[in-house]
């Protein structure tokens, strides 16, 4: 139920303090950074000490560490471009469209750096691993890859530094990141001893819409380029 919480959370602070996130985006920032950099600390602490807390601070740090709050994010991001642009909620999401992949980068780093840690301790101590383990991991990986050059140049600092042209080709890259996060979900879920149907039944339906949403854009797109 992380999933489903987290998806409605994230949906109604971004249309509802839409302002707010554009004008104090630092400030949120700041929020996700404490929240990534406490799930480190935490995940860190859980590592040595083979401890592990329960109450409701411990299910929301469950949820960032699953990447939860940040795929909600990331999942605002990709129907922003894809939706109706006259449509008032496009308008909103498009507005805070760099905020919220900021947002979602932030609030991953801590799901990316922990579970290579803990694949590592695991290789150390000589622990069974699966294959489908390892070729989610891989495609978890590359997909972290390609996300980092996409939040930093999502940054006013640095995006203003490109030319608008480069920067346009290198936001092409969130099309195979999008897709190989979909593929590393989906595996990873595969890979529980008990598949959660809800969770993958969720993640399906956002990201096959999407993506149907996209061929149909582009494909738009490219007959009226073709009958001019
Ligand atoms: C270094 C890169 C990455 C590693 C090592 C990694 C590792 C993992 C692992 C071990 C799981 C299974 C968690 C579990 O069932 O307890 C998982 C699931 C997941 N990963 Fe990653 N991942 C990486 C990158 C990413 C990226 C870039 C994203 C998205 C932007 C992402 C999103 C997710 C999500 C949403 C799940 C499913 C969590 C759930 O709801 O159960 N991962 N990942």
């Amino acid at each position: 139920m992380y999933l489903i919480y987290s998806l409605i959370f994230i949906t109604v602070l971004s249309l509802f303090f839409t302002s707010a996130i554009r004008k104090n985006s630092k400030i949120f920032y700041w929020i996700a950074s404490i929240i990534a950099s406490g799930t480190i600390i935490y995940e860190i602490f859980r590592l040595i000490s083979d401890t592990k807390f329960q109450g409701l601070i411990f299910d929301f740090e469950k949820a960032s560490m699953k990447g939860n709050f940040s795929i909600a994010f990331f999942v605002l991001v990709m129907f922003a471009g894809t939706l109706n642009p006259k449509w008032s909620i496009t308008k909103k999401l498009l507005s805070i469209r760099a905020e919220s992949a900021i947002l979602g980068s932030i609030l991953i780093l801590p799901h990316g750096i922990m579970y290579l840690v803990r694949f590592i301790v695991k290789l150390i101590n000589n622990k069974p691993i699966s294959t489908l383990y390892i070729i989610y991991l891989i495609v978890g990986l590359i997909a972290f890859i390609i996300m980092i050059p996409l939040f930093i140049t999502s940054l006013k600092k640095f995006r203003c530094k490109m030319k608008y042209i480069e920067w346009k080709k290198l936001q092409r890259w969130a099309y195979p990141f999008y897709f190989l996060t979909y593929i590393h979900i989906v595996l990873a879920l595969l890979n529980d001893d008990e598949v959660d149907i809800l969770k993958l039944s969720v993640y399906s339906v956002l990201f096959i819409t999407y993506f149907i949403l996209k061929l149909i854009k582009t494909h738009k797109k490219n007959k009226s380029v073709n009958t001019i």
